[in-house]
């Protein structure tokens, strides 16, 4: 059966703590708040895909290379048409495009398209907000989350009661300690199918 499967970034408690007090403190008008386990980044949108593409992409995935990264979460934004409140980087860090870059790249051979806009790093903070003026919000203004991007997830979408998504396997990026701790996701790991999976190397 197929399955609705996205790449992402996803937050440890700390992140989501600080996301969703983010969430509880701006003025929104009308809107649904994302569901605390529901918040992320996503990388890359696959869409509906089969048990045997899923597991091309799942192999595409282990060969990424990449060290941790920093990502500023700085600014809260609202796009109108779809009606989406989100908060993101003012500018997405070089890594952080290399990051979605390389797994693309990596993903295309098993059928992944790419997207055909520039990637626009943005977390969805509430759907279906009439209006929203964060000029009159210092609750925006003021705010910053610094979240180190230690690993990245696949993800899988469904339709009903919040929470839609759920966690399907983790990658972690190597560091050059071995001491270095993993992505806080890591704590998380008994409810996917197994553990990080130590794929990246140092720069
Ligand atoms: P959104 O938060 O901006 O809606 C799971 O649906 C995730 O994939 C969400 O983060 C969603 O982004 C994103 N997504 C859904 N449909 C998409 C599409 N057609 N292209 C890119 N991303 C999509």
């Amino acid at each position: 059966m197929a399955e609705r499967l996205f790449f992402a970034l996803w937050p440890g408690e700390a992140e989501r703590a600080a996301l969703v007090r983010l969430q509880h403190g701006l003025p929104l008008r009308g809107g649904r708040v994302t569901h605390p386990e529901d918040l992320h980044i996503t990388l890359a949108f696959l869409g509906e895909v089969l048990p045997e593409r899923r597991a091309c992409y799942e192999a595409a995935a282990q060969d990424v290379r990449a060290a941790p990264f920093d990502l500023g979460l700085t600014r809260v934004g609202y796009w109108p048409r779809p009606r989406i409140l989100w908060c993101g980087p003012h500018a997405e860090p070089a890594q952080l495009l290399a990051l979605v870059q390389t797994l693309t790249d990596a993903l295309r051979p098993c059928g992944f398209p790419g997207e055909g806009r520039p990637y626009a790093a943005h977390l969805t903070l509430a759907r279906k907000v009439a209006a929203y003026d964060g000029r009159a919000s210092p609750a925006a203004t003021d705010w910053r989350l610094d979240w180190t991007i230690a690993g990245f997830v696949l993800a899988a979408s469904r339709e009903g009661p919040p929470p839609r998504y759920r966690v399907l396997r983790r990658w972690a990026f190597e560091t050059a300690s071995p001491e270095s701790p993993l992505c806080d996701n890591a704590r998380l790991s008994g409810r996917g199918r197994g553990g990080d999976e130590r794929v990246a190397v140092p720069p």
